[in-house]
This record gives structure tokens, sequence and C-alpha cells, in this order.
């Protein structure tokens, strides 16, 4: 009786440790897939600029400026300013070339504007006019 029972447990462990290789080769098979698709992606992405697709670009508005300062984007590209600051803050235009750059004063929030013309925009916020950005866009 007890070699039999010792018998049993002895397959039984066999059986767990089979089921415990099919499962990790399952777990091998997929992760390759997926690597493959990263891959992929990977490649897309890298492609992505060829295409020429419009693309956006984030400001962030925190800290009493804006980061980073100075961006450079392709004609039809949108940037978005990230407000997170303590205080509200804006962006705002500085010159005729740059007039249609006007957000509201926010607290929290975004504010998107997509730039359809070569040339350079400088920007600053209404409320501390020190700080200040540039938007060149080629
Ligand atoms: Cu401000």
């Amino acid at each position: 009786m007890p070699f039999d029972s010792r018998v049993k447990s002895f397959r039984i462990a066999t059986g767990f440790a089979v089921v415990g290789m099919l499962l990790a080769g399952c777990g091998s098979e997929d992760s390759a897939p997926s690597a493959t698709t990263t891959t992929g992606a990977a490649s897309t992405s890298a492609a992505a600029p060829a295409d020429s697709k419009p693309a956006t670009v984030t400001v962030d508005v925190d800290d009493m400026k804006f980061s980073p300062e100075t961006i450079t984007v392709k004609a039809g590209d949108t940037v978005t300013w990230k407000f997170d600051d303590k205080v509200p803050h804006s962006v705002q235009g500085i010159g005729d070339k740059a007039m249609g750059i006007n957000s509201p004063i926010f607290d929290r929030g975004e504010w998107s504007y997509t730039f359809t013309a070569p040339g350079t925009y400088r920007y600053l916020c209404s409320l501390h006019p020190e700080m200040r950005g540039t938007v060149t866009v080629s």
C-alpha cells in the first residue's frame, strides 16, 4: 500500500510537470507573436514621418513656463498646450503673424492650435508676459 500511493503521487507529480511544461510552451508561443507585433508597430511608426501625416506636439504649461519653450513642427501639425500649474495661464500669439493664436485662460486643461503655414510663431502668456515660447513651422 505505501508503495502504491508513492507511485500514484509520482504520477500526479509527473502529470503536473507535463501540464506545467505545456503551459510554459503556450506562454512562449504567445509572447513570440506579440514580440512580432511590437516590431511591426515600431516599423510603422518609423515609417510615419515619411508619410507626413499630421502630428500633434504637446507643450506642457507648468512651473511658470512653457516646456519645451521652442518646438519645430510641420505645416498641418497641431500643437496642444497642457495646462497643469498652480496658477492660470494662457497662450497668446505675439505680432500679426501669430494673431490667431489666442487661448482662453486655463487653470487646468488643454488647448490646441493647428499650424497651416510655415513660419516662426512667438507667443506668451497674457497673465505672465515673461513666459514665452516659439513654434517654428517648417
Ligand atoms: Cu501664465
